[in-house]
């Protein structure tokens, strides 16, 4: 922030006179409001001492608000360490499966410019119209925090103009993602996605092959209720005819839709198929189905998916209204939902977009994804198994200075060698550690105090069993390494 324009506070002295100092607050001025605020906190601390009011046309009223606890925004949560651990499984478990199916991380900014996503995901969306992040920065330049990341993966590939190496690529890419939307249990306005694309591959086996790699990462992290839902959207030849049967189903129903569904009928028809609203629901209940419109390719392109589905076994659900909610959109899309999570049913979704590389300014190549919604993947496994917040495997208990300056080369040597161990840096009672062995959930507890440094032997406790054994101070580490079992 530029400080043209603002005029220098003046805070003179330590003591009472430092209240009545000439502090001249500027809106445009953050050093100001920060000497007014330390100012107000003095008058406060100290009975007696005079807040003299800002010299400003206005009465400063920021002082009282900046002095409340600040909280984070509507929307955006902290994930804490114990729903981090579990995250940290997540990831690296889809990791995992990510890799065996051939896909490489690819890490991209979290800021683009709007028009690559006003573009690719579509004006007429909901996404767009009314849920991005949008501002205008210094230099004019239109930006949006990104609310999906497979546009910014294709704006990613053409400009590095990585096809014309190898236009067959499997990519995954892991981070946060902005909408704003009406935050509620499993929707938030700033949400994680595990994101996997292929690339230059048009057959319907690399859509069948995300469908497969999901069921299997669902299954792997003891996720039960897992459906998939696939549907076809055909592709610009076919999609046309199928448009003007909808809108001369909807002609006759008017009066039945929503506001949204009523200017979406101008804008995007097919997602009034999609409309959660009951009354929009009954109405279309007989709409035409997409799948009695496709073409011939587009036909042979969903059957081959259907065939290959059933040859491995994987039930799922054709839903003709599996529209999404993004605009890119050609032939099969997906989502997983399962139960588990109420009204926002799904946990993963994807499809099929062989236009997007076109409308980016690229070639003309095929591409097919998938989005996992992170969040709502862990509350399921959260709900399925609990979160289990693992404890130090070692905490040393060390009374008195001379037993603390004994011990902390040992705990700096167990923490370099990638134990988890743990010591309080306070001289405390026995009582007193132990209750913080035990809050931190430590496995055993390695005890010295006075009579354990005559001995030069620790004793070594087991927190479940209460067994002790006895521990050579002169070898502490070896012998902590043999008892944790990590000197393998
Ligand atoms: P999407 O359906 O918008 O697709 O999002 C994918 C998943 O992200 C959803 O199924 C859901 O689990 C999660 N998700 C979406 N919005 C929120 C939210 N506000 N709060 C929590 N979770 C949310 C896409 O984003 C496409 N880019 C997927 C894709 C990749 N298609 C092709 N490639």
């Amino acid at each position: 922030m530029s400080n043209a324009g603002c005029r220098q506070p003046a805070r003179r002295g330590k003591g009472p006179e430092a209240c009545d100092a000439d502090i001249q607050v500027d809106d445009r001025c953050p050093d100001t409001i920060e000497i007014t605020i330390f100012v107000a906190a003095l008058c406060r601390a100290r009975p007696g001492w005079r807040r003299v009011p800002p010299l400003g046309t206005k009465p400063d009223t920021r002082t009282v608000t900046a002095m409340t606890s600040i909280r984070s925004i509507k929307g955006f949560k902290d994930i804490l360490p114990g729903e981090a651990a579990l995250w940290q499984s997540i990831e690296k478990t889809a990791t995992e499966v990510l890799g065996a199916f051939g896909f490489r991380e690819i890490r991209l900014p979290i800021l683009e410019k709007t028009e690559l996503f006003a573009r690719s995901i579509g004006e007429a969306t909901d996404i767009v119209e009314k849920e991005m992040y949008t501002f205008t920065d210094r230099s004019g330049d239109l930006l949006t925090l990104r609310p999906e990341a497979t546009a910014a993966v294709v704006r990613a590939y053409l400009q590095h103009k990585i096809y014309a190496q190898d236009p067959v690529q499997k990519y995954y890419t892991i981070g946060p993602m902005f909408r704003r939307e009406r935050p509620q249990k499993g929707r938030y306005r700033q949400f994680y996605q595990i994101n996997a694309e292929i690339f230059g591959v048009g057959s319907p086996y690399a859509d069948v092959q995300l469908i497969v790699m999901l069921v299997d990462l669902l299954e792997r992290l003891g996720v039960t209720d897992a459906q998939p839902h696939v549907n076809s959207l055909g592709c610009p030849a076919c999609r046309p005819d199928f448009r003007r049967a909808l809108l001369d189903f909807l002609a006759a129903r008017e009066e039945r839709l929503c506001a949204d569904c009523l200017r979406r009928r101008e804008t995007n028809p097919l997602r009034i198929l999609d409309c959660k609203v009951p009354g929009c629901r009954e109405a279309t209940r007989d709409a035409p189905a997409l799948s009695r419109f496709l073409c011939a390719e587009c036909r042979s392109h969903f059957d081959i998916l259907q065939g290959a589905l059933d040859a491995l076994g994987i039930a799922y659900l054709i839903d003709n209204r599996l529209v999404r909610g993004l605009d890119y959109y050609s032939r099969t899309t997906f989502e997983i939902q399962t139960s588990a999570l109420g009204a926002q049913s799904a946990v993963a979704g994807g499809g099929r977009y062989d236009g997007l590389m076109k409308t980016l300014g690229g070639p003309d190549i095929p591409a097919t994804g998938f989005a996992i919604g992170f969040d709502r993947l862990a509350e399921i496994v959260a709900a399925g198994k609990g979160t289990e917040i693992p404890g130090p495997l070692v905490f040393i208990a060390a009374l008195g200075a001379e037993a603390q300056a004994r011990a902390f080369p040992w705990l700096a040597a167990l923490n370099r060698s990638g134990i988890w161990a743990d010591m309080l840096f306070e001289d405390k009672s026995l009582k007193s550690q132990m209750k913080r062995a035990g809050k931190l959930g430590a496995r055993k507890v390695l005890i010295i105090g006075e009579n354990e440094l005559a001995a030069n032997t620790g004793q070594l406790r087991d927190m479940t069993t209460r067994e002790q054994v006895p521990v050579s101070l002169d070898r502490a580490v070896e012998e902590l390494r043999r008892h944790l079992g990590a000197d393998g």
